[in-house]
Parts: structure tokens; C-alpha cells; sequence
């Protein structure tokens, strides 16, 4: 089978390129991804090109480039991660987020049905549902409420996913997934920001009171459950993936600088996030009965394993936050970046 990735060179889609070409021996892979700030080709280091995987690099808002691209590689599957995915940036510019994550969703929906591509599937997010309080989880059925422009831009993107379904019969699967960690991430999002701010010694800005609760899952079991769902998964249907791991942000973060053997002197409590979503947590039901999924890391272990690679991969993230990184971290972080 030949599977189009699209985002393949950001955290997510590059630790799915390696999960494909490590499980699915009869997969060909094809990743298109434009390189924007957050897609990285030394994240596919050692992939070597030729055989089953290529990577062609490109938009997918350009109607004319995706046509290309389906032209000349004829893919009988699609699975769409390019996005903007940084509810932060998403506040400061939105309308970015709009042209990627709902109009580029609409135009890969399109050409998939006009190459007749057989199955599409959107990878989505548990933020598309809104913020919980207290108690119970996000189900399938948890009406869409999105609280950031981030998480509007990809609900605008599963209706529209939706709407191909309905008026085209066209085959479509939607995963949501709750926040992921591990390898690869790209070091403005929490879990990577803090083990390599703690790792330099530098200030960990922690949002508000530090009390919003995320449901974290190893990047791994996310690339599992979202091969499932294009296997197995049932055209039009939506599938919720999550990793029954809540934690606060704070004491997470405690977690992380015991982990590293830093003081707690390091937090540093910042302004919150405008609109910050309270608590995120998943249902997994649906996958777990319909198609057998279920996460294979402990906390522990995933937790464990993605600080030593960052701390194994310094070279990686320290390129990273020397460049561009620097403006946009002096910007968002102003309190704290003169720190550090
Ligand atoms: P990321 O920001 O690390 O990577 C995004 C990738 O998309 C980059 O390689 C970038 O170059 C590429 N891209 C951006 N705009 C593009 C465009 N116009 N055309 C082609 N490529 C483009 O994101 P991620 O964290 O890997 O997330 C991947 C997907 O998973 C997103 O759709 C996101 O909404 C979803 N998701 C992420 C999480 C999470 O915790 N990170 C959780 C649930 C769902
Ligand atoms: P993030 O990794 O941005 O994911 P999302 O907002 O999509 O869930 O943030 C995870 C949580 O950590 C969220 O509640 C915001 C919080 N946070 C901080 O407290 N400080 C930070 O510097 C960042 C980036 C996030």
C-alpha cells in the first residue's frame, strides 16, 4: 500500500514515518510537508530515501502542488498531519492556522477524492471538544466546542471531514488524540520546553496556577492507534485516542525536574494563557473495544525514555532554540526570557 503523510517531517508525523517503515513492511511512504518552523528533515535522519519512503517537500493549501503530487504518486491512502499545532502562536496569528489546518484539510480532502484515494484519515484533537472541569471525559459524542483559534481551526477541518462523508460517500476516518509526548517534539510545547530549560539551568514559566490537567500519551501508542484506525477503523467514524494519564501541569513539572535532579526553584509562575483550557481527558472506550487499541507505555517509562533522549540529543534542540525560536521565546515569554 502507498500512504501519503502529509506533516511528516514535524513531531508527530516523523515518529509515524518511522513507526510505518519499522511495522508495515508492505507500506510505501511518501511525506509532503512544507518545512515550516516546526518541520524538521533531521527529524528523519537516518530514513533513507529511494525504496519505500520519499519526501516531497510543499504545501498543502497549493491546490496545484498537492495535484502534483497525487499525480505522480498515485497514493491509495492519505493521513493528514500537517498543521500549525501551537495553541500559543495560534492567539498571536490565527488566520495562519484558518489557511492550514481548515482550508489545507479541505484542499487534501478534495484531490484525495479526485485521485481516488480509498481512505482518508484526519488526525485530529481532544481539543476540538472544549475544557472540562472536574469530572468526566471527552466521548465521541461530546458536542464540538473549541475554546482557541487552534482548536477551531481543526473542528472546522473535522466538519468539513464530515461534510465529505456525507455528501460524497467519500471514506473518511477522524482520530482525536490527547497530548502527546516523546521524541522529536518540538521544544515550545510543555514537556519538551521544560526538560530543556531545566537541562540549562533557565526559568520554567508555568501558565496561571499550573493546575490545568492534560491526559498525556507516548507519541508511539498515538502512531499505533492511528495505523489501527486506517486499517481497521469504519469509514465516517470518529475515534477518540487517550492515554488515562492525567496530570496537573505543575506537579508534572515536578516530576520532570525530579527526574532531572533539578531544584523546584526553577519554576517561575507567568501569566496564564488567554481562554486556557482547563482540563483535557479522553474516553478511549470506542478504539479500545472496536478496534483493540491500547496504550503500551507506562508513564514511567515513556517519561523516563523521552528525558534521556533529549538529554542524548542536546545537539537537536540546542539548533533549534539558537535560531528563530529566540524571538518568538523572547516574545511569548517576556517575564522570564531576560532570566534566562
Ligand atoms: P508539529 O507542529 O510538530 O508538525 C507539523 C508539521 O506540519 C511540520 O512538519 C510542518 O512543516 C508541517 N506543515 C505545517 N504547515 C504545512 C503546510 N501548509 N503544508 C505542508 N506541511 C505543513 O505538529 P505535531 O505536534 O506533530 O502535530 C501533528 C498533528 O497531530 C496535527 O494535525 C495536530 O493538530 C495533531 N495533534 C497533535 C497533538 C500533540 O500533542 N502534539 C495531539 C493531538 C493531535
Ligand atoms: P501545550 O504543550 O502547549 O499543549 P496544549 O495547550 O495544546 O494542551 O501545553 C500543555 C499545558 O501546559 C497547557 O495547559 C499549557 C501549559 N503550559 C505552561 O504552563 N507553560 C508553558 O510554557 C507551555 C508551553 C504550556
Amino acid at each position: 500500500m502507498k500512504v501519503l503523510v502529509t506533516g511528516g517531517c514535524g513531531f508527530i508525523g516523523s515518529n509515524f514515518v518511522r513507526f510505518a517503515l519499522e511495522s508495515r513492511p508492505a507500506w510505501r511512504v511518501v511525506n509532503y510537508d512544507l518545512l515550516t518552523y516546526a518541520g524538521n528533515l533531521e527529524n528523519l535522519a537516518g530514513v533513507a530515501e529511494g525504496g519505500r519512503y520519499r519526501f516531497v517537500r510543499g504545501d498543502i493549501v497549493d491546490k496545484a502542488a498537492v495535484k502534483q503530487v497525487m499525480e505522480a504518486e498515485r497514493p491509495e491512502a492519505v493521513i493528514n498531519f500537517a498543521a500549525e499545532s501551537h495553541v500559543d502562536r495560534s492567539i498571536k496569528e490565527p488566520e495562519r492556522f484558518v489557511q492550514t489546518n481548515s482550508v489545507g484539510a479541505q484542499v487534501m480532502l478534495s484531490l484525495a477524492r479526485e485521485y481516488g484515494v480509498r481512505r482518508f484519515l484526519q488526525v485530529s484533537t481532544d481539543e476540538v471538544y472544549g475544557a472540562l472541569g472536574a469530572t468526566g471525559k471527552f466521548t465521541e459524542q461530546t458536542p464540538l466546542a473549541p475554546n482557541s483559534p487552534y482548536a477551531a481551526s481543526k473542528a472546522a477541518a473535522d466538519l468539513l471531514c464530515r461534510a465529505a462523508c456525507h455528501t460524497f460517500k467519500q471514506d473518511v476516518v477522524i482520530t482525536r488524540c490527547s497530548n502527546n509526548y516523546g521524541p522529536y517534539q518540538f521544544p515550545e510545547k510543555l514537556i519538551p520546553l521544560m526538560i530543556s530549560n531545566a537541562l540549562e539551568d533557565k526559568p520554567l514559566p508555568v501558565y496561571g496556577d499550573g493546575k490545568q490537567v492534560r491526559d498525556w500519551l507516548h507519541v508511539w501508542d498515538h502512531c499505533d492507534a492511528i495505523a489501527a484506525a486506517l486499517e481497521r477503523g469504519k469509514a465516517g467514524e470518529v475515534y477518540n485516542i487517550g492515554g488515562n494519564n492525567e496530570w496537573e501541569n505543575l506537579d508534572l513539572v515536578k516530576l520532570l525536574l525530579k527526574h532531572l535532579g533539578k531544584p523546584e526553584s526553577l519554576i517561575k509562575y507567568v501569566a496564564d494563557r488567554p481562554g486556557h483550557d482547563r482540563r483535557y481527558a479522553i474516553d478511549q472506550t470506542k478504539i479500545a473495544r472496536e478496534l483493540g487499541w491500547q496504550p503500551r507505555y507506562t508513564f514511567e517509562a515513556g517519561l523516563g525514555e523521552t528525558i534521556a533522549w533529549y538529554q542524548a540529543n542536546r545537539p537537536w534542540w540546542e539548533r533549534i532554540k539558537s535560531g528563530e525560536y529566540r524571538k518568538y521565546y523572547a516574545e511569548q515569554y517576556s517575564s522570564v526570557a531576560k532570566q534566562g
